[in-house]
């Protein structure tokens, strides 16, 4: 039996939280209505304490949002769960999420606060939470670099109090891949109560490990991954929901889990996001990057042109985009460009085909790719300098018999 992973999406509220990322009210519903469509199953709208604006957007995706949970974060503090509860009361299914930091370095120095009331707090925010809203999420915050002795401590305790989900961050994107796994696994074995509650995690990409993280906690029982579109999110980001969603896809009989993703809105979201934030995806990113389904090797070009599944895992369609791209510069053959040629409509013979080919090679000694207008230009000119030869060769052939019989009348 298939598990279903639960797509838990956070680009509203901690990659909005990323430098240059902000988003107004009516970007973010408009992301939020995208995000129904892409059929994730919570969207975390905002951090409705935070400011006046975060609340009002919470409470307006919730009244929009009909078909995924929408999720509110607070700290543990009374106000902030009430606020929480407030901007959300209009959700089809909402959700409080609140958080504590329980590593030692968060407690000491940021909280000032011992273990002992670190748990006092969780436990209340979640016995009031729980009193608002069915749904309540607990996050030990800085999950990863906490002593699971305290971590077994405090979920148990939070689903007692009434969490029906307990979130292990690895806030600062320290974790290898098999401690990640390792944690899980201990969370699973160590908390007697956790059948009542969802293993969830959220995993930040300071060592580029976010999705491997992610995706160690789901071989090791974890049921719902926090993620964002494009992987954006504080500091290196949050694990990419199209990594992740891909991966699972991909390579289905290596997990045995599923989500119900619509893998085709995956494209348009990240477009979406970066036509509201401004800010580009690297080329070079996976799933979604200008260069992710794009080729330019020759060997690579001529494999993908016979059979795209040569050199790719995934077909660019099944993410949203309509086709792979064939870029031509200076690492291309003459297979790419005769297939390009012929797409063009132009019928060429061979030695048209070397001509060009030729022609093309040298300019991209100069520029990186040759664009389709270029290509077209190289083409013409080729045609042309053929029809100005057979001219210049129909008028010298007329000259010489000009003289040919001029000679002879002389
Ligand atoms: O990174 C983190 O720990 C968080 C929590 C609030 C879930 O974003
Ligand atoms: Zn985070």
């Amino acid at each position: 039996m298939e598990d279903r992973i639960q797509i838990f999406d956070t680009t509203l509220r901690d990659g909005e939280q990323s430098p240059g990322y902000s988003m107004n009210q009516e970007e973010k519903v408009k992301l939020a209505l995208q995000l129904e469509r892409l059929q994730v199953d919570v969207i975390e709208a905002g951090f409705p304490i935070s400011s006046e604006g975060d609340f009002k957007t919470v409470k307006a995706i919730s009244n929009e949002v009909q078909n995924c949970s929408v999720a509110g974060l607070c700290r543990t503090r009374k106000p902030d769960i009430q606020r929480a509860a407030d901007a959300l009361e209009k959700a089809a299914h909402p959700r409080i999420h609140t958080f504590i930091a329980t590593s030692d370095i968060h407690m000491e120095h940021k909280l000032q606060k011992s273990r002992q009331q670190v748990l006092e707090y969780a436990v209340e925010a979640v016995e009031y939470a729980s009193s608002l809203c069915e749904e309540v999420e607990f996050s030990a915050e800085d999950a990863s670099r906490s002593d699971p002795e305290f971590l077994y401590e405090i979920f148990t305790e939070v689903i007692n109090a009434g969490a029906k989900v307990i979130n292990v961050p690895d806030t600062v994107g320290y974790a290898l891949p098999w401690e990640f796994g390792e944690l899980i696994r201990g969370i699973r074995e160590n908390v007697p109560n956790i059948d009542q509650a969802t293993i969830s995690v959220h995993c930040h990409d300071d060592l580029g490990l976010a999705v491997a993280n992610s995706l160690m906690a789901i071989r090791n029982g974890a049921q719902q991954i926090e993620c964002t579109i494009n992987g954006i999110g504080e500091r290196a980001g949050n694990a990419s929901l199209e990594e992740i969603v891909m991966a699972i896809q991909t390579r289905q009989q290596e997990f045995d889990h599923y989500t119900t993703i619509n893998t085709k809105e995956i494209y348009p979201t990240s477009q979406l996001l970066t036509d509201v934030t401004g800010k580009q995806v690297q080329p070079n990113k996976a799933v979604v990057g200008e260069n992710a389904f794009a080729h330019e090797a020759g060997i690579h070009q001529h494999g993908v042109l016979k059979n795209p599944m040569t050199y790719e895992i995934m077909t660019p369609q099944s993410v949203g985009i309509n086709s792979n791209k064939i870029v031509l510069g200076k690492h291309s053959g003459r297979y790419a460009l005769k297939e390009r040629i012929k797409e063009l409509k132009y019928k060429l013979n061979e030695d048209q085909i070397e001509r060009v080919y030729q022609k093309f090679t040298k300019l991209c000694d100069d520029q990186k790719v040759v664009r389709e207008d270029e290509l077209i230009e190289l083409v013409e000119r080729v045609i042309n300098q053929e029809s100005d030869q057979k001219m210049n060769r129909t008028a010298s052939e007329s000259e010489t018999t000009k003289s040919y019989s001029h000679q002879k009348v002389q």
